[in-house]
């Protein structure tokens, strides 16, 4: 099924559609994420892509419209409002180098002084979460505005279950959270940041949305209304970090497979970024071992593949 909204160049729907005839033919999609209960029920064969252009124009194919957890891809987002607001400082207190450990590791904290990483594994994203709600009152309130705007569409909201779910089984988050406040290295209470990230990570929103949020990587750092979240550097920042560490342990793989800035989720989505020309946005909730969407990874390996289009 292809659904298309606005018309002005749905230049890749072709591709789109031979890409999601490829995914139904293309047995072993991995399994859902079950570590939080509420996302173990979704079916792994569910699949959909969307891709953005720099003039808001959306377009899909499969399950494009419909919402699912975008979990991790928020760190993106929630990276670029603290960059926004408080420049380099930030990179004092997070890295920005690949980890080469699962997403929600703890092993290296301790031996790195409780400064993580980077800001896309779980510790990193605490601690941006953690200098955003200082410096906004309300991290994922933040967040969910500039969603709404990016995308157009003033229905995304938080999933109340899902954040409830992640929240009961946030053991984890919870031991990463208070051995970095041990460091000095969080500033909130730890309840009230986990409240805050968990939230975060809950936001339902579909390919389309989220391809449409992303755009302005592709602009480097220009939002959707014409005004500047990122300086130019910024935006290159943020894409570079993308591309080293938005896949955990698998973005050396990614890179070489994908070859763009690219963020994925245990909610089965992956966003990614072509600098100067579209973004792209891939959801199938059957996972690999490291967290990453199968079919996403897939398909936009055939995408940077049959386009020819990437970052190299
Ligand atoms: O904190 C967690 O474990 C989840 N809310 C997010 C993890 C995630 O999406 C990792 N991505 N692949």
């Amino acid at each position: 099924m292809v659904i298309m909204t606005t018309t002005s160049s749905l230049a890749f729907l072709p591709v789109l559609e031979r890409i999601a005839e490829e995914m139904e033919r293309t047995p072993g999609r991995g399994r859902p994420a079950d570590y939080i209960p509420a996302l173990a029920a979704r079916d792994p064969r569910s699949f959909g892509m969307a891709v953005a252009e720099l003039d808001g124009t959306v377009y899909g194919v499969g399950e494009w419209r419909q919402p699912f957890s975008a979990q991790s891809i928020t760190k993106v987002f929630t990276l670029a409002l603290d960059l926004a607001r408080e420049g380099d400082e930030l990179w004092e207190h997070v890295g920005r180098e690949p980890s080469g450990n699962p997403f929600n590791s703890l092993v290296q904290l301790e031996y790195e002084n409780g400064i993580p990483r980077n800001p896309f594994i779980n510790a990193g994203a605490l601690v941006v979460t953690d200098r955003l709600q200082t410096r906004t009152g309300d991290a994922a309130g933040e967040l969910l505005a500039f969603l709404r705007a990016e995308s157009g569409n003033p229905a995304l909201d938080f999933d109340k279950e899902i954040a409830a779910s992640e929240t009961a089984n946030g053991d984890r988050n919870a031991a990463l959270a208070h051995f970095m406040a041990s460091y000095r290295n969080i500033d909130n209470d730890v309840p009230v940041l986990l409240d805050q990230y968990f939230r975060q990570c809950s936001v339902a929103a579909s390919c389309g949305d989220l391809a449409l949020a992303t755009t302005f990587l592709a602009r480097h750092g220009i939002r959707s209304d014409g005004t500047r979240l990122l300086t130019r550097s910024q935006a290159k920042q943020v894409n570079a970090v993308m591309l080293t560490c938005g896949t955990y342990d698998a973005a050396g793989d990614f890179a070489y497979r994908v070859g763009l800035p690219g963020k994925s989720g245990v909610g089965g989505g992956i966003i990614a970024v072509v600098p100067g020309r579209c973004t792209l946005c891939v959801w199938s909730p059957g996972l690999d071992e490291r967290g990453n969407s199968v079919a996403g990874v897939a398909a936009l390996d055939r995408f940077t593949t049959l386009t020819g289009l990437s970052v190299f």
